[in-house]
């Protein structure tokens, strides 16, 4: 079994190095997925309201025979919950669902700008934590401008925010905010899905040099840059194969090779992708 090390964040807790993304498994595969993950040694679990699979994360957080301290199990408010009280009532569906006395990371999923009420969100959120609800409040696909008027309007800098970061998109501008302002920075799609990334030449040719896979190249990668990847398996080898990036190490050139190439976005761009 892996044991993952831990980051600090700003509000004084702690995070897995690399964490499991649940989506688009299904209750019944996620309940299985979080299980066995939870087997290999993943203690970070990432879900949403919209993955529709809370449920069966939650079966499997019960079912793992890990003690409940140990775990991070993240989930996140939709678009169409936003506002102050459409959060308090959405995040107590979503704690039962899961079946949890407390959430560890709560997050706005995206900051919809268009409807305007991530803010009043986001003091429910602090509502929630200071409550005992939730551990640790975040964000995600939020811009330095949305962080910064969460800032201005409350005064509490989020201790998360998750991102779309793969070496398509390494996002070293918002890498440099979140570490001016002690935000810890996940990485979603980390190995690029849907991308020919894994297929990659270069990366390829680093993963024979240290006798790894693509994909541990770059969760490696991500590792080194002090972002936290959630890579999703539904494969339990990969799973295994995925968890495994702390045995080795890449050098100053690996890690600029791995991010040299032309940049991309692959997923929506967070001033205007809307999910409700
Ligand atoms: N906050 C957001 O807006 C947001 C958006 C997207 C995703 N997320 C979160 O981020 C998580 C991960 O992102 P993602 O699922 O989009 O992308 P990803 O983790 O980059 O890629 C997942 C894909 O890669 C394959 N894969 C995984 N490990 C592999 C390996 N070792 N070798 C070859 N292929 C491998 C998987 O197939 P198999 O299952 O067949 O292995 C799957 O098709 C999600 O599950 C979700 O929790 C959040």
């Amino acid at each position: 079994m892996v044991d993952v090390p831990t980051r600090s964040l700003n509000d004084g807790r702690t995070i897995p190095a690399l964490g499991f993304g649940t989506y688009p498994l299904d209750d019944a595969t996620a309940e299985e997925a979080v299980v066995g993950t939870a087997g290999l040694g993943y203690r970070l679990f990432d879900t949403a309201v919209n993955y529709r699979n809370e449920t069966g994360v939650g079966r499997g957080i019960a079912r793992a025979g890990v003690p409940r301290d140990d775990l991070v199990v993240t989930t996140k408010l939709p678009g169409r919950d936003h506002g102050y009280e459409q959060t308090l009532t959405s995040f107590e569906q979503a704690r039962k669902r899961l079946g949890l006395d407390y959430v560890d990371l709560y997050l706005i999923h995206w900051p919809l700008p268009r409807v305007d009420q991530y803010v009043e969100s986001w003091r429910a959120m602090v509502k929630l934590r200071d409550d005992g609800l939730v551990r640790s409040i975040g964000v995600s696909n939020f811009t330095p401008a949305h962080i910064r008027r969460l800032a201005d309007e409350t005064g509490v800098l989020p201790a998360v925010n998750q991102i779309e970061l793969h070496p398509l998109f390494p996002q070293q501008e918002l890498r440099d905010f979140h570490a001016a302002n002690g935000i810890a920075t996940e990485s979603w799609s980390p190995l690029g899905r849907g991308s020919d990334l894994l297929d990659d030449p270069g990366i390829g040719a680093i993963a024979t040099t240290h006798q790894v896979t693509p994909a541990q190249v770059i969760l490696r990668w991500h590792v080194q840059l002090d972002t936290i990847p959630i890579p999703k398996s539904g494969d339990p080898a990969r799973q295994r194969a995925n968890l495994d990036v702390f045995g080795f190490e890449l050098g100053p050139a690996e890690m600029d090779a791995v991010g040299a190439r032309e940049h991309r976005r692959l997923g929506g761009d967070p001033d205007h992708h809307e999910e409700f």
